[in-house]
């Protein structure tokens, strides 16, 4: 009987140190200790039949002592299972299954900017690129903002050394590509630009798409064909979009882009002032001066620009509030915005 005893209390204690979780901890602790049928209560009540009271006084005692350690073992593995996922103590389950995988996305400005790759390579636009450590000439002064013009201000810059900056828009990449493609020429160039700013809509490393297209006789009514075209292929035929007169360095005459409003459709709301319009990018034909930077005769051939933000797009496009969330690289934000997208 005494044998009996410490067998089935060497079982328990096997199987307690093996048990994988709480759940069969409890099972286990119900089956050896449970109070009305759990192994060792049961034959503890059964001593009650044996006739010799030394005997029937051993048993209970080795008993009470191993009801005692499988007790003490059961408590222990349960600290054990409760720490072990903070600690990785768990024995390795090479059966249980793999959490789900989540997947990631493209971020917004990474799909807006293909879109527009896309759409401006419909209408025979080639990319091109420019560096982003750029000469403070290149940068402004070949864009008819020599040193000491007021449009310097408002820009920001990072600057390097007396002669480098951190490009500020991409709009130098204009003269490179005058310089090096000549007349005619139909390029995009997106990219990084840099301005020391940082709010809800504005962040110190941002990207552009630039737009150049030289041609003898180029007039405004390509630039808004053109813009109107990708305004309604970027944003939907829903799209409307309006003219305003502004004023760029670079441009003569200037023109900004606006959008009927994303949210309100023009009725007027908070984000767009209560005007039912949004800016979208700014435009016009190239100044002649600019023209004669890059190499190109003015009195032969004309031509627009335009430069637009792609977050600002992007959000506009999938409804971002804070320019932010777009670099927080949160699954959460990026997987609702760019499977709508
Ligand atoms: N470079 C301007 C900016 O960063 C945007 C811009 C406006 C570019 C008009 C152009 C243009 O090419 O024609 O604010």
């Amino acid at each position: 009987m005494t044998d009996d005893v410490h067998a089935i209390a060497g079982r328990a204690m096997d199987e307690v140190a093996a048990a994988g979780d709480l759940a069969e901890l409890e099972g286990l602790r119900q089956r050896y200790l449970g109070r009305r049928d759990g192994t060792l209560s049961t034959l503890r009540r059964g001593i009650g039949s044996i006739g010799d009271v030394e005997a029937r006084r051993q048993l209970g005692q080795t008993i009470n002592e191993l009801v005692t350690r499988v007790s003490e073992a059961i408590d222990g593995r349960r600290a054990q299972l409760e720490t072990a996922g903070e600690d990785h103590d768990e024995p390795l389950d090479l059966t249980r299954p793999a959490p789900p995988l989540r997947r990631g996305r493209l971020n917004p400005v990474t799909i807006a900017a293909g879109e527009m790759r896309r759409i401006f390579a419909q209408l025979g636009y080639t990319v091109v690129g420019g560096p982003e450590v750029e000469y403070d000439r290149y940068n402004f002064t070949l864009v008819n903002q020599p040193p000491g013009h007021p449009a310097r201000d408002s820009h920001d810059t990072f600057y390097i050394d007396d002669s480098r900056l951190l490009r500020t828009h991409t709009s130098p990449v204009q003269i490179r590509s005058m310089l090096q493609h000549g007349a005619p020429q139909r390029v995009i160039v997106p990219g990084k630009s840099f301005r020391r700013d940082y709010d809800a809509s504005h962040l110190p490393m941002f990207h552009q798409v630039e737009g150049l297209c030289i041609d003898e006789g180029i007039a405004i009514s390509d630039l808004k064909g053109t813009l109107e075209y990708f305004a309604h292929s970027f944003f939907g035929r829903d799209a409307r979009v309006r003219w305003r007169p502004h004023h760029f360095p670079f441009t003569e005459p200037s023109l900004e882009m606006e959008l009927s409003c994303v949210v309100c459709g023009g009725t007027g709301c908070s984000l767009c002032g209560h005007t039912g319009w949004l800016e979208l990018l700014g435009s016009g034909l190239v100044h002649p001066a600019v023209l004669r930077n890059g190499g190109i005769d003015p009195d032969r051939y004309s031509g627009f620009a335009f430069g637009m933000g792609i977050e600002r797009a992007a959000m506009l496009a999938y409804g971002v509030q804070d320019i932010r969330l777009l670099y927080e690289n949160d699954v959460r934000f990026l997987q609702p915005v760019s499977a709508g997208a």
